[in-house]
């Protein structure tokens, strides 16, 4: 399938790099592709970035029947554009789709696509440090239809935005509400999956926290309310007594790939690393004892975020004198230098644009 260009007339003005908050400010082409039953996934183009015409029934608006993704390019010093695991968000959204009941599209051709964007966008890559090109893959329902089914009819599209911190601290402890009062996901839901629903879910819960001076919820199991899930756009990870820990995939959780890449970074450091159930009472216990070293959280948005002060229930937990620790210190260093490539790539994790 060959992918049609067409180029905008008129070229934004480009932000400082210095400047940069998260998620504001498009680029100028967006890529689209269409998907009707008859012709399977067609017409991928490279367009102007431009409002997407729809009516007030498609389905995406009322059902919500969508995914998306999150990635990111980087500039390394030699100027030159690279992706970090890109492999891995489209067989992602695939993996989301099948939940979603959206038809899958060939992740070869999707990135072949994203690096023809990239191409063409390459001087939105921003180069102060810290900084990137935020990808979002985006599948939406698009039928006009009011009735409750899968929608026939799909619109792909990838957009992108230059990004500095996710987190206005950038760099520093987060403050996290360990929430009892709501739920995420439930096991054998749609929690594994990166679609919007989810997102949604968490507001309410994101909104107390943030009422009470938090960043973020940490999400329980839909279950129990024992075991410790994720936070609201990162996994999480506990260091207790030299043990790596963060929560095993159950379906409910996104299985990101800033937390494997964390578990692969501490593997090959000989590390003791593992993905098992954690109840939240371990981890107040740990802390009593005096074992509970380091809270961090993983993402492509959050990188490496540390954890300063966990509040459950009555309780207030401060880690690490609400500094940041050397371990979260250590992967965030080690993570960004392979994605600018100041260390070298070894487990084989850059891709070129
Ligand atoms: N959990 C949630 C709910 C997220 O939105 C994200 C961000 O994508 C993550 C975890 C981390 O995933 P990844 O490391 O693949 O970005
Ligand atoms: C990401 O880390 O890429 C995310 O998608 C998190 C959030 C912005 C939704």
């Amino acid at each position: 399938m060959s992918i049609t260009v067409k180029r905008a007339s008129q070229l934004k003005a480009k932000p400082d790099s210095h400047q940069l908050g998260f998620g504001t400010i498009f680029t100028d082409h967006m890529f689209n592709m269409d998907y009707a039953p008859d012709k399977g996934w067609h017409n991928p183009r490279i367009e102007p970035y431009a409002p997407i015409p729809m009516e007030p029934s498609t389905m995406v608006l009322h059902y919500g029947q969508a995914v998306f993704e999150g990635l990111k390019a980087y500039r390394h010093a030699s100027g030159d554009i690279r992706l970090f695991r890109p492999q891995e968000n489209f067989r992602r959204m695939n993996r989301s789709s099948h939940l979603l009941c959206i038809p899958e599209y060939d992740e070869a051709m999707a990135l072949d696509c994203l690096k023809e964007l990239l191409r063409i966008e390459k001087d939105w890559v921003p180069d102060a440090p810290g900084t990137s090109l935020y990808i979002r893959p985006t599948i939406i329902a698009m039928d006009p239809f009011l009735g409750v089914r899968a929608s026939h009819t799909y619109r792909f599209f990838i957009i992108l935005s230059p990004v500095g911190a996710y987190y206005a601290s950038g760099f520093n402890p987060v403050k996290i509400w360990v929430t009892r009062n709501h739920v995420r996901a439930v096991r054998g839901g749609v929690g594994e999956a990166k679609t919007p629903g989810n997102y949604a879910a968490s507001l309410y819960a994101g909104e107390v926290a943030h009422k009470h001076g938090y960043t973020q919820v940490l999400w329980l199991d839909g279950v129990e309310q024992k075991y410790v899930e994720e936070v609201g756009a990162m996994n999480i990870f506990f260091v207790i007594d030299g043990e790596v820990i963060t929560p095993a995939l159950n379906g409910s959780i996104l299985p990101g790939i800033t937390r494997d890449s964390v578990l692969a970074l501490c593997r090959s450091w000989g590390w003791k690393a593992s993905e098992r159930k954690i109840s939240i009472d371990e981890v107040m216990e740990a802390h009593h004892s005096g074992k509970l070293q380091e809270i961090f959280g993983s993402g492509t948005a959050a990188v490496i975020s540390p954890v300063g002060e966990l509040k459950y229930g009555d309780e207030i937990i401060s880690v690490t004198d609400g500094k940041v620790g050397p371990i979260a210190m250590k992967l965030y260093q080690s993570l960004t230098d392979i994605q600018y490539g100041k260390a070298p790539d070894t487990l084989g994790w850059i891709e070129p644009v």
